[in-house]
């Protein structure tokens, strides 16, 4: 009884792959089941893959379901003080992305059959808890495959397991003294072979756009291996008030004037074509 339990999950693998081969040959698109993110954590924090893989099998009985398992693309709000412009123009960025209907976005409630389909999920610095960097270990020196456990700091496996969560990053950065947030800095310093090798966008504002934050992130991310892409939206905020003082945070709304200029020089576009071009890298692996 035991040893036919033990072998259930093989079983099922098997029987998965014939099953797909069926399909296949009928022309047949399997339906797609989005993968439990719990599972998906389990598989990425687990020392041994091996025995997570066949946790993860005997529990989804399906190869297929990892295959096409949504890709994961996180919006990650870089400044961290009180109040900020950041959380708005992120939303927007979000908007924009999930609105527009060449990008194969998914949504929740409907069965998508796209396998290139992705999930947009804002990320906020803020909510990090991350202090001054302060880690002892040089993430860079850790294990490739699995450095979370490795690290001195609580706060940094916790962050470390949540970047891991993502495929994709876009940053929605604003220009500080011509470069990122020490907030954004920070948070990126703090790993390695978490940000290595995946794709990122880079969505900036500021009085003129924030254009040489920009170019000073491009250099960061590209530092940690990122594959950067080409498309970097430049947002002016001429007539929005930049926050300050006791304002509420989701008090802080863009001006439509600005909104409207946006769109008249095509950055709504341009945010578009960053998507786009994330899903193409996306689609390469
Ligand atoms: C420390 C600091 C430095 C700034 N430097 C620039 C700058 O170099 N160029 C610019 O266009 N705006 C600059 N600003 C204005 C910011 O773009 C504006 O305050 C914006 O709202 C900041 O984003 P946040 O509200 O999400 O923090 C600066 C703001 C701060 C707080």
């Amino acid at each position: 009884m035991t040893v036919a339990f033990q072998y259930f999950p093989l079983f099922c693998y098997t029987l998965d792959i014939l099953l797909e081969h069926v399909l296949c040959c009928l022309k047949t698109k399997p339906k797609n089941i989005t993968l439990d993110p719990n599972l998906r954590q389990a598989e990425l924090l687990s020392p041994h893959r091996k025995h997570s893989y066949l946790q993860i099998l005997s529990s989804t009985f399906s190869r297929s379901n990892l295959k096409m398992a949504p890709k994961r693309v996180a919006i990650v709000i870089s400044s961290t003080r009180t109040p900020r412009l950041n959380p708005t123009i992120t939303r927007y960025v979000h908007d924009v992305l999930t609105s527009d209907p060449t990008i194969p976005t998914s949504h929740s409630g409907t069965i998508d059959t796209d396998p290139r389909h992705i999930t947009f999920e804002i990320l906020d610095l803020a909510k990090q808890s991350l202090p001054l960097y302060d880690e002892s270990v040089i993430p860079a020196g850790l294990p490739a495959a699995d450095p979370t456990p490795h690290y001195s700091k609580a706060h940094t496996r916790a962050w470390s397991a949540v970047v891991r969560q993502y495929d994709a990053f876009i940053f929605v950065t604003p220009q500080y003294n011509w470069s990122i947030p020490a907030s954004l800095k920070n948070a990126l310093d703090y790993l390695f072979f978490e940000w290595r090798g995946k794709p990122a966008g880079i969505v900036s504002y500021g009085g003129r756009g924030g254009g040489k934050a920009a170019d000073h992130l491009r250099g960061v991310l590209s530092g940690l291996h990122m594959r950067v892409v080409g498309t970097a939206p430049a947002l002016p905020v001429k007539f929005t008030a930049f926050p300050v003082g006791e304002l509420e945070e989701d008090k802080v709304q863009l001006d439509e004037r600005d909104i409207a200029g946006w769109k008249e020089a095509g950055i709504e576009g341009m945010m578009r074509n960053l998507g786009m071009e994330l899903v193409c890298e996306l689609d390469k692996e």
